[in-house]
């Protein structure tokens, strides 16, 4: 019979302890859920509920179920319904009456969201570090080319040339941003549920305030209902993975398409592809093809959860327990997925000369020669026009712009600007493409990465 089971006639059915069960996966909290339980513990010696001698010996007891679930000998019982249910049994087994004192003061409810709130804490720290990670190895390839270019697109139109450390950048400043979002997330998560209880706190000498001190929250909780109820801690570190998700997703696409024989601006290293089961001559960028796709999942977990929570009534409602499987689902596979990209940038060969061929395409120039007639006093529309009247000719006639440009006496004179990397070297406001802006940029990239490892702990 379960531990709840007093005023109960008859066992549950089998079929509702298969819907109800959760053991089957939050096991993983068990380390979570035991840290929690060995401050309620002191909490309850601290508000002379147990002896020192009893709250030892209670502690002990946590200890020795803890190394249980490390070697793997933890022996479940066909009734465990969840970690903390499995736990407090055990407890009971091997303390008797001591053991069956373990639950005082405390719930479920305020326990569970305590357990996850400790686990869903080092989660966010991890993927963190992760993403950091990944960001050192997009800087890295970065160093590796420091004066390659590449054509910047936009609607995957080739617009104009920009350094292969600016585009990369751009990815990494959008990493940045992710973290700084999991630190957020994680800040806010740092409150104590602990002592709440069922829903409405207790008329034991608990002191809440004491136990989140030592699982070192930043604070209790301020209203015990809320402590229980709510899952927007889980919805918002979900959110923050998404959308990390979906920058890793435009990371994969983007090596999609660099790795394609249409674009080979990039070879990935043999480790980070895969064969075909017929085609022998293929090796295909499975591993920006994951990226792309396991961001679906992350999503979902997202969407799911939101429209589990939305119009639950307070408090606890057993719906909650569907927070655990999607958050598992978000952490594990971000991780996996963080590790492999960065693997496969460390892997990358960038080919510079494909890159640059394709950068120096000389239509390209066609904004830069109508800057230089603006520099001369000509408005930019007339500008414009001028130029997109000598692009339409090159592309109806196949002439290059090189000469058409020299058959324009106002043209003429700017035609340097046709030379390999002119154009960039010319763009040199702040935060721009080009050489002259990088050295800024660099240093700002630098101190981001710097200040996000110092807000996880790193
Ligand atoms: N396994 C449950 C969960 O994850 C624990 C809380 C159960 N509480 C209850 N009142 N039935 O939410």
């Amino acid at each position: 019979m379960a531990l709840w089971a007093g005023r109960f006639e008859s066992a549950m059915d089998q079929a509702l302890f298969e819907l109800s069960e959760s053991f089957s996966f939050d096991r993983a909290l068990y380390h979570y859920d035991l840290e929690g339980s060995a401050a309620h513990v002191r909490g309850l010696a601290h508000g002379g509920l147990l002896s020192e001698a009893e709250r030892d010996e209670l502690l002990g007891v946590l200890a020795a179920i803890e190394r249980e679930f490390d070697a793997g000998a933890f022996v479940t019982e066909a009734g465990d319904e969840d970690v903390h249910m499995a736990i407090e049994r055990r407890a009971i087994e091997i303390a008797g009456p001591l053991g069956a004192r373990l639950h005082t003061g405390r719930s479920r409810n305020d326990q569970v969201a305590t357990t996850l709130r400790l686990f869903t804490r080092d989660a966010l720290g991890h993927v963190g570090e992760g993403v950091l990670g990944l960001v050192d190895a997009l800087v890295a390839l970065a160093e590796r080319h420091p004066d390659a270019r590449l054509p910047g697109y936009t609607h995957l139109q080739r617009a104009q040339a920009v350094l292969l450390s600016h585009h990369l950048s751009a990815h990494a400043f959008a990493l940045l941003r992710d973290v700084g979002r999991l630190a957020d997330a994680r800040a806010r998560l740092d409150v104590s549920p602990l002592g709440a209880g069922a829903l409405a706190g207790s008329s034991l000498p608990l002191d809440p305030a004491y136990t989140a001190g030592l699982l070192g929250f930043a604070a209790p909780f301020a209203n015990s209902m809320d402590a229980v109820s709510d899952r927007d801690f889980v919805a918002e570190s979900l959110f923050a993975i998404a959308l990390t998700g979906v920058h890793l997703s435009r990371l994969g696409e983007e090596l999609v398409l660099w790795t394609s024989s249409e674009f080979a601006f990039a070879r990935l290293g043999d480790a980070f592809t895969t064969g075909s089961s017929m085609l022998p001559q293929k090796k295909n960028s499975d591993v920006a093809e994951l990226a792309r796709g396991k961001s679906g999942r992350l999503v979902g977990n997202l969407t799911g959860l939101l429209v589990t929570l939305k119009g639950l009534p307070l408090s606890y409602n057993r719906d909650l327990q569907e927070d655990k499987e999607p958050l598992f689902d978000s952490v594990r596979q971000v991780l996996v997925v963080l590790r492999a990209l960065t693997g496969a940038y460390g892997s990358l060969e960038f080919d510079e000369g494909r890159a640059a061929a394709a950068a120096d395409d000389e239509l390209l120039v066609a904004i830069d020669l109508a800057e230089a007639l603006v520099a001369e006093g000509v408005p930019f529309r007339e500008a414009h026009e001028r130029l997109g009247r000598l692009v339409g000719e090159a592309v109806r006639t196949g002439a290059r712009l090189y000469d058409l440009v020299g058959g324009d006496p106002a043209l003429a004179a700017h035609r340097d600007l046709f030379a390999p990397g002119a154009a960039l070297a010319r763009r040199t406001t702040p935060g721009a493409a080009g050489p002259i802006a990088a050295p800024a940029q660099r240093a700002r990239l630098e101190g981001e990465i710097a200040a996000a490892r110092a807000r996880l702990g790193l």
